[in-house]
């Protein structure tokens, strides 16, 4: 459920018509409802009471500082991956004991800076990693909290691209070399080894590959005790899908992938931490776009957009499916056509959607794609010198542009020219 509904006529986001925004930022631009935020981090939150627990936003999905500000005052933990990551949530005032560092190529540099920070645990991908964490904890006087990220081998049913828990993949610890792995990082005197850490894909829509993975993740901590670790903290990872479109069969909801947790890892004692990005900002967020022009090719009419491939990469890149919708309600029972919806990017994957069924639009009319409010703008780029487009955060009737569009003065300002070409 989300906050962007056909109101008098007009799409609004929560209390606000969709066009009184456009009026004053200009499209395209992407729009968050802090309503559905705040109720898809506290659907999370609830699903895993009563356990000891703790949701960390991975903030890969949506970085901006006014989106962490918003969870964080709910007391959301995040997940990061990057030394930037790690200054963003700082910045939006974060505490380090709420911050989960992810990822396969952490640097010394940025484990440092987490160190000195604050982080509440490394979750740790392959031994080099450890040996290099070790060191940088001893030279700084600290001791660094880990947990092993374990590649349990299971099929996670999803996008190749975005499929993170099969052998073959570059992540973690394969799952028969634990035990071994374990008992090295134990031995470390720079590391504390206090859980096991599993992240098997994103946009799952079916519970089972969960249920295998964190099945063996339950087993592997008995083995892991019996080895005399003390496993005391499980981190899940994110990965629970969306309805991208309305058509679609809805995927689990947050209270049932809960109840799994629970019956799967509920019973060992452990505090619990899950890393849900997808599900907490994706239909939290729309991008609005203008129609530039309305191009009848042969044999098929083509919707030219002012928004693109650079703004919104998943379609080109995942073939994902966004709904778009136009910002105007048509009528009901009004005449629909089928158009290429299509970006003025010089490339022919700069296509949003093939042949889609959509109301008679005109040059100038608006439309919403639904579902874009994560790795929309946080993968978007200047490709073609397209200013990265601004972002809007709703709360009720009042909005707030918390990214704004940079000029071409100021993009262009970023290059330095060589003292031999002045
Ligand atoms: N934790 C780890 C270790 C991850 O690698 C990811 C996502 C998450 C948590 C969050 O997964 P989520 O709950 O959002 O599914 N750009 C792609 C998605 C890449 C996901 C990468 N890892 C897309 O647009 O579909």
């Amino acid at each position: 459920m989300d906050h962007f509904l056909y109101r008098d006529g007009v799409l609004h986001a929560e209390d606000v018509p969709v066009p009184e925004i456009a009026a004053q930022v200009g499209t395209p631009f992407y729009c968050y409802s802090t309503a559905t935020l705040q109720r898809h981090f506290r659907l999370f939150d609830e699903a895993l009471d009563p356990l000891e627990h703790l949701v960390c936003f991975a903030m890969k999905s949506n970085s901006n500082q006014a989106i962490l500000k918003t969870l964080a005052a709910m007391g959301a933990g995040m997940d990061v991956v990057s030394g930037g990551e790690y200054a963003r949530a700082k910045s939006a005032g974060v505490p380090g004991e709420r911050i989960v560092f992810s990822g396969v190529g952490k640097t010394a540099e940025e484990m440092r800076a987490a160190l000195e920070g604050g982080i509440r645990q490394f979750n740790v991908e392959s031994e080099p990693e450890m040996e290099v964490l070790n060191a940088v904890a001893l030279s700084i006087g600290a001791r660094a909290p880990i947990t092993l990220r374990i590649n349990p081998d299971v099929d996670a049913k999803t996008h190749a691209k975005i499929a993170t828990g099969k052998s073959e993949n570059k992540f973690g610890i394969p799952i028969a070399r634990a035990r071994e792995v374990y008992a090295r990082a134990a031995a470390l005197p720079g590391l504390e080894v206090i859980g096991i850490d599993v992240h098997i894909g994103s946009q799952l829509t079916e519970l089972e590959p969960f249920e295998q993975a964190y099945r063996k993740v339950a087993e592997l901590t008995a083995v892991l005790r019996a080895d005399g670790h003390d496993i005391r903290r499980l981190d899940l990872g994110g990965g629970l899908g969306i309805p991208y479109a309305r058509s679609n069969t809805a995927p689990p909801l947050p209270s049932e992938y809960g109840e799994l947790i629970k019956r799967t890892v509920g019973d060992l004692g452990c505090e619990v931490e899950i890393e849900p990005g997808r599900l907490i900002s994706g239909n939290a967020g729309i991008m609005v776009s203008s129609v530039i022009y309305v191009k009848n090719g042969e044999g098929r009419d083509f919707l030219i957009l002012d928004g693109a491939m650079n703004d919104l990469i998943r379609p080109s890149m995942y073939d994902a499916h966004h709904d778009i919708v136009a910002v105007q309600e048509p009528e009901a029972g009004s005449e629909q056509v089928p158009f290429d919806i299509v970006g003025p990017v010089c490339e022919s994957g700069d296509t949003f959607a093939k042949q889609r069924n959509m109301p008679v639009l005109t040059a100038g009319d608006m439309v919403a794609f639904r579902s874009a409010g994560a790795y929309g703008a946080v993968m978007s780029s200047e490709y073609n010198t397209r200013p990265l487009i601004p972002e809007v955060l709703v709360n009720g009737d009042q909005f707030s542009v918390i990214r704004a569009r940079p000029t071409f003065d100021e993009m262009i300002a970023r290059d330095n020219i060589p003292e031999w070409l002045l």
